[in-house]
């Protein structure tokens, strides 16, 4: 039951707010968040395993967090960089080409969201190539600003195509192949090379998410990546990693593409990159960032408050081992997962690295998508005290990206309440007319 204040909250936000930017589970209204913890305005305290859409890799108001933030702000909240840069600015940019591999220059673009950095990919392979077209997936999220949703394949983009043109081809999906993952990786591989055959292809680059997130949260095949790196190699296309949501440390690397020995042209990143600040990056090589001077400049990008807390992140990130720790407390959720699929024929599949997990509910006679169970489990559990939102071109795979902090405990209580909530489901707990506002995408 919600309060009269929050009912009427929730009101004013289905009146006031554009549908254009919700996705909707089940009704919230957010207090407060702290750790793995959020709060809502009643006091009711839920364990959230979604880290508001993988952004929270540190939990809610790490204090090294807060810390740098306050001191930042009492500095200055803003320069432009465009005219007037800064030192956190340039610190940080200097600290993430430190980290990327590959011996050739590379640079640094700064923006507010994964989809600005999408724009640039799209806008700039074509032009530092010198040839018109990209290839991306099906199934793929890059983003919803023009350029970036051209590249995506998911239908929230699909309607938005542009003028990038594109060639969108199927991702790699061991569960859904009728095959071992061997043959997978290799019919897949074999589209593109088809693609690419003659010699006077017209592809500037090839943009592929290391984890297939909001399309499924798929892992593709082993040597998938390394395929593709080679045949961008092999047919002078950039190779483009988005790790907009896989990055800094969910997957147990601090890149989900270090599980793959392709070296990228250039990395995409955002989400949990300033802790939810808005912050967003290319980090690539410097022909592609320089290849239009002033050609993708937003006036509060790469601003000091974002980039002291993006400094502040890494440092927590680096210094409480969150890495190994996404690694370990990840095998230990996706065993527990695991063990409910071997009990519940609704759940078809239990998959992803790390803190990266995605369960796939099915309808056990047909092995078919079961969008609608889904969609009963997120709900139930919010009501039992545990967030997760769902994602898949089916709409059937519950994504659980919880804080890289979570612990033991917080591991057991989830799988705990996923089961029940699973249960609860299952027997009908969740009313149809309470549902309906809240079918998510
Ligand atoms: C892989 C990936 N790329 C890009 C984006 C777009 O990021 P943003 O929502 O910050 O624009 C997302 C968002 O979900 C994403 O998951």
């Amino acid at each position: 039951m919600l309060n009269c204040s929050e009912a009427d909250y929730l009101k004013r936000d289905r009146a006031l707010i554009a549908e254009s930017m919700k996705i909707r589970f089940f009704p919230i209204l957010l207090e407060s968040s702290k750790g793995c913890w959020i709060r809502d305005t009643q006091g009711k305290e839920y364990l959230d395993f979604s880290a508001s859409w993988a952004v929270a890799n540190t939990g809610y108001g790490h204090p090294k967090v807060v810390e740098a933030a306050c001191e930042q702000v009492r500095k200055t909240t803003m320069n432009s960089h465009i005219s007037i840069p800064s030192p956190v600015t340039v610190e940080l940019a200097e600290k993430l080409v430190g980290l990327m591999p590959g011996d050739f220059a590379q640079k640094v673009w700064f923006g507010h969201s994964g989809s600005e950095a999408g724009d640039l990919v799209a806008k700039f392979l074509p032009i530092a190539k010198q040839r018109p077209k990209i290839i991306s997936f099906e199934g793929s999220y890059h983003g919803q600003t023009l350029g970036a949703a051209a590249l995506s394949g998911h239908s929230a983009s699909e309607r938005f195509s542009g003028s990038t043109l594109m060639a969108k081809v199927p991702y790699p999906n061991p569960y859904r192949y009728d095959g071992d993952e061997n043959a997978c990786c290799e019919e897949h591989l074999s589209n593109i090379r088809r693609l690419l055959s003659h010699s006077d292809h017209d592809y500037a680059g090839l943009i592929v998410e290391p984890i297939l997130s909001d399309g499924g949260v798929i892992v593709p095949p082993d040597g998938f990546l390394e395929g593709l790196g080679a045949l961008c190699r092999e047919h002078d296309l950039y190779y483009v990693i988005d790790e907009v949501k896989a990055g800094f440390g969910r997957t147990g690397q601090l890149f989900a593409f270090q599980h793959s020995r392709a070296l990228p042209d250039a990395v995409m990143l955002g989400k949990p990159m300033a802790s939810g600040i808005p912050l967003s990056a290319v980090v690539g090589r410097a022909e592609i960032l320089d290849a239009v001077p002033s050609g993708h400049m937003m006036t509060t990008a790469g601003n000091p408050v974002a980039c002291a807390v993006g400094l502040a992140t890494l440092t927590v990130i680096q210094q409480e081992g969150l890495v190994k720790r996404a690694a370990k407390y990840g095998a230990r959720l996706k065993e527990g997962l695991q063990m409910l699929a071997e009990r519940y024929p609704q759940i078809g599949d239990v998959r992803g690295r790390g803190l990266m997990i995605g369960v796939e509910l099915i309808v056990p006679e047909t092995v078919a998508p079961n969008p609608a169970l889904v969609a009963q489990l997120c709900f139930r559990a919010k009501e039992l005290g545990l967030i997760l939102f769902y994602v898949g071109t089916s709409s059937n795979v519950i994504e659980i990206t919880p804080p890289l902090i979570v612990d033991e405990e917080e591991i057991a209580r989830g799988i705990e309440l996923f089961e029940q909530a699973l249960a609860d489901a299952l027997a009908g707990k969740v009313s149809s007319a309470d549902l309906a506002p809240y079918l998510g995408w």
